[in-house]
């Protein structure tokens, strides 16, 4: 089942955290289109107004300016709340290398304040957006959940930390918390601008621009790419999992496993540019490989991704062509 026959209490309100970034702008207007109500919190800072601005005139939407590092801003929007899906973070591995300690204060206090407000105002669901980094330097392939090493980056420690606020939160008093280890995310909105951005949208715009884009590495790194409405679809089913699943972290991902390399090619290829990349150095942090084992997210959110790579990829970069 696709998350667009989900079905919740017509009164249900939802709040999306993060909600005018890529993946918390998705979300708001998935939820929006199903009938419901979406309060919507950004402090848009890497998130834009324009990913919003089209749900702004929907009687259902409320946007509130406001940052999750201020507990007393956490605990007024969580009230009447039934499903808070928390998005908001600072992304990039990189950029976490650089500036360690916001991050800690954005991601893990900023969740954890998120979480403390949710038990407050007793929230039902509280859906929390982590990371695959948290799998660090673990060599297996695919990744399952209980077997992560050490991990790479403070981006990555941060997302960990959440995973054991979560799991404390449901031990301890009873919340339950249902992490989202995306794999990659990519689709439309999502920035494709500045040093930090993703691989697929900046590859996109530099060449629809004639640009060379660089790949990090020799490009043999591989990934899940996941599509953005297999993200949606797995944060609407954790609100409706049940509550023996809560207290835990599970992969979001495709299942599939692309090489970077090979997705520049495919790019080229659906944009009519023949453009030989630049090869940089590899970046610290990093991890090698990447594919997701989603059986536990299968088993126990239902989740059943609807768009492999090749799916999501064509619909992607129809996206940058007609938005770009
Ligand atoms: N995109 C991916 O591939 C991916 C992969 C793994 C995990 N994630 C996680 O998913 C979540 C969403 O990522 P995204 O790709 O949509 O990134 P994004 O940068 O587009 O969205 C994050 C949003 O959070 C907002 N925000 C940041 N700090 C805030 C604060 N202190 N208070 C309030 N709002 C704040 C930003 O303005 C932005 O709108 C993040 O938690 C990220 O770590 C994303």
């Amino acid at each position: 089942m696709g998350y667009k026959e989900l079905k919740f209490d017509e009164n249900s309100v939802f709040l999306v955290t993060g909600g005018a970034g890529f993946i918390g702008s998705n979300l708001c207007e998935a939820i929006l289109d199903m009938g419901y109500t979406v309060r919507c919190l950004d402090n848009l800072s890497t998130g834009k107004y324009e990913n919003i601005e089209p749900l702004i005139s929907n009687p259902k939407f409320t946007f509130i300016k406001g940052d999750i590092r201020e507990l007393d801003t956490c605990l007024e929007v969580t009230k009447g709340v039934d499903y808070v899906l928390n998005q908001a973070a600072w992304g990039s591995v990189p950029r976490s290398i650089e500036m360690p300690l916001l991050y800690e204060e954005i991601n893990i206090r900023g969740t954890l304040n998120m979480m403390e407000a949710s038990r407050q105002n007793g929230v039902k669901k509280f859906v929390y957006a982590s990371s695959s980094s948290v799998y660090g330097d673990h060599p297996v392939l695919p990744k399952k959940e209980g077997a992560e090493g050490k991990v790479l980056s403070p981006y990555a420690l941060t997302k960990k930390v959440d995973e054991e606020y979560g799991r404390l939160y449901k031990v301890l008093y009873g919340l339950d918390t249902y992490g989202m280890r995306y794999f990659n995310v990519f689709g439309r909105r999502q920035d494709p601008n500045g040093m930090y951005a993703a691989v697929i949208p900046k590859f996109i715009k530099q060449l629809l621009n004639g640009e060379v884009p660089t790949i990090n590495g020799d490009g043999r790194q591989s990934r899940d790419f996941t599509y953005i409405d297999n993200v949606i679809e797995a944060n609407l089913k954790a609100c409706l999992a049940s509550s023996e699943a809560a207290g835990e972290a599970f992969n979001i991902g495709a299942g599939g496993r692309e090489y970077l390399i090979d997705v520049y090619h495919n790019l080229c290829d659906a944009l009519g540019k023949q453009v030989e990349p630049h090869f940089g150095p590899a970046r610290a942090g990093d991890i090698r490989d990447s594919n997701a084992d989603i059986s536990k997210a299968r088993e126990l959110l239902g989740y059943n991704p609807e768009y492999d790579f090749a799916k999501g990829i064509k619909l992607a970069i129809d996206w940058y062509v007609e938005n770009l």
